[in-house]
């Protein structure tokens, strides 16, 4: 609760504070509201594997009714490749194809090594649910359909190109893969039969809004045909979307429509009806080198579907959304290392302070960190906004404050930052917990307490910065669009001598700009980097 009352501290005023501060005191007081549901909490977790996944899960994705589309799965731009035809773009896709199969391999055989982080084991639980799984929709909440346990897994995969969906078998009958030259006859096969026809983009359904789509999804299920492609679909391993080619732009702007080909395919009359945005893994490669991947997050009748087909054509959804991608080269998580910072910390305070420049105003700001310590765990929240980074960026804005205070003040919110995320990583954070202490209080009944009724507890979590590192070692970026309309979705890889960035935003909203926030981040590092190498003393020299 503690934690909870320094979280709202920087974002609501004096007023609001004290009434918060009341309600805690009353949660938390002995015989109150809190002990009984932290009781009923422990309870729960004694007799589940996992206490907060499954509600995690239907709370954070299978309930949402936003389109999973931009609004959802989120996309990973791969380095272009170096293809500029058809030919090249098969090729590419049969040696993809056979790369992702012996990836599999690996998790069928297990002997994926276990991950670490900060020297804990990562529980390895999600790989096995990556393939031949699938979000089904539903008329109210969403399920996901997983192989069943004990059933020969399926042995083929879809492949989509020019709105066609394929079945294509991708392991011979004595169990072993289909080679790359075999995919690739195969897939060669596949583009023979996909002429360009007048097909309807029949996968954009699957981006439209839940509710919307749920309803046409059990329309179309009442047909024994669409059932079996559907099943085939849902049920196939991956996807692999061989897109058409895309409409050139300015070399500035090709890494923004790169992203936005990858986020959501471009529109109905570009490469959005090669998608099935429900399935769980798709893999996306253009005729021009570009490639990528779009995963939905979850394993993780209604109308005519005329009706259907015209709103999602309508894309207000698509041609809402503002991406800037941008790589910053000032510094990488090597320099920041060299001064004993952690790279993950800086990178958040300077977002606080881009977002500050930019607004005049921090905003509540949630980063995601893995729970994967834990059994089956997920994520959990790391809250950025903290009064140790508004006191910097205040600095940072008074022209009275000098270099010496702005970089101890820097220090200390990096410092305040990196403390909330071990504690998040220990699932030691307060998002998730006061989330099942809200749905143990619904799940039986009881009067939802005054604590999350409060203004305190709403403004805090209108998370108008989504932000997330996706670290690897190559040198992609993932990207996904804001959780909320008036928001913005900050995702980055930072690499050791330079940061990955993709900042999106959503063009209906006036008052976000996702190229405004790109450049104040910009600006924002540069003076990060600037108060560290010229007042950061010798802790930054290099080991010799
Ligand atoms: N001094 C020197 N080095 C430091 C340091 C310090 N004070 N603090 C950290 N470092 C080092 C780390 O040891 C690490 O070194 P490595 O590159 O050799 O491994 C490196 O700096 C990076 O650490 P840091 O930037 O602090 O954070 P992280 O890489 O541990 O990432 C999270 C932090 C929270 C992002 C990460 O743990 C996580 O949870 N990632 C998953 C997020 C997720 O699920 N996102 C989903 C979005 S869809």
């Amino acid at each position: 609760m503690a934690r909870y009352l320094r979280s709202v501290e920087p974002l609501v005023s004096p007023e609001e504070l004290e009434q918060t501060q009341q309600l805690v005191t009353e949660f938390e007081a002995p015989g109150g509201e809190g002990e009984r549901l932290q009781a009923r909490l422990q309870r729960r977790a004694a007799r589940m594997e996992n206490w907060i996944t499954d509600w995690w899960v239907q709370s954070a994705y299978l309930e949402s009714r936003l389109p999973l589309a931009v609004h959802s799965s989120p996309a990973v731009v791969l380095p272009k490749q170096d293809f500029n035809d058809w030919r090249g773009q098969l090729r590419f896709a049969a040696k993809l194809i056979a790369g992702v199969l012996d990836f599999k391999a690996k998790i069928d055989y297990q002997t994926l090594l276990v991950e670490y982080s900060r020297g804990h084991p990562l529980c390895m639980d999600q790989y096995s649910r990556l393939f031949a799984s699938c979000r089904l929709p539903g008329p109210k909440h969403d399920s996901v359909l997983l192989p069943p346990p004990g059933r020969r897994p399926p042995t083929y995969i879809t492949v989509v190109r020019n709105f066609q969906f394929f079945q294509l078998e991708v392991y011979n009958s004595d169990g072993t893969p289909l080679t790359v030259d075999q995919l690739h006859w195969q897939l060669q096969r596949i583009r023979a039969q996909s002429w360009k026809t007048d097909k309807e983009p029949l996968g954009v359904l699957t981006s439209d809004h839940r509710h919307t789509w749920g309803q046409a999804y059990t329309t179309l299920m009442r047909d024994k045909l669409n059932r079996e492609s559907a099943r085939a679909i849902q049920r196939s391993l991956f996807t692999v979307c061989l897109d058409a080619p895309v409409l050139k732009v300015s070399d500035a702007r090709a890494a923004s429509r790169l992203a936005a080909q990858m986020l959501h395919g471009g529109g109905s009359y570009s490469n959005s009806g090669n998608r099935w945005f429900d399935k769980t893994l798709q893999f996306i490669i253009g005729e021009d080198g570009s490639c990528g991947v779009l995963y939905e997050q979850a394993v993780a009748e209604g109308p005519p579907i005329a009706t259907i087909i015209d709103h999602v054509l309508d894309y207000c959804l698509i041609t809402d959304l503002d991406i800037s991608c941008f790589t910053y080269r000032g510094f990488g998580k090597e320099l920041l290392k060299r001064h004993r910072l952690s790279p993950d910390s800086v990178l958040q305070v300077a977002l606080q302070l881009a977002y500050y420049r930019a607004h005049g105003e921090l905003c509540p700001t949630a980063e995601s960190a893995s729970l994967r310590r834990f059994h089956r765990g997920r994520t959990e929240t790391i809250r950025s906004t903290t009064s140790a980074a508004l006191a910097f960026v205040r600095a940072m804005t008074d022209d009275n404050c000098q270099a010496p205070e702005r970089l101890s003040l820097l220090k200390q919110a990096v410092e305040v930052h990196s403390i909330l995320t071990e504690q998040a990583l220990n699932g030691e954070g307060i998002d998730r917990h006061l989330l099942g202490l809200k749905l143990e209080a619904i799940a039986d009944g009881f009067r939802v307490p005054e604590l999350f009724m409060d203004t305190s507890y709403a403004v805090a979590s209108y998370w108008k910065l989504s932000t997330g590192q996706v670290a690897a070692r190559t040198d992609c970026v993932m990207c996904y669009g804001p959780l909320v309309p008036d928001g913005y979705a900050v995702c980055y890889n930072p690499l050791p001598a330079h940061v990955n960035f993709a900042v999106t935003a959503f063009n209906c909203c006036q008052e976000t700009n996702a190229e405004h926030l790109a450049g104040n981040l910009q600006n924002a590092l540069d003076d990060v980097g600037d108060l560290l190498e010229n007042y950061g003393g010798r802790n930054h020299e290099k080991q010799s």
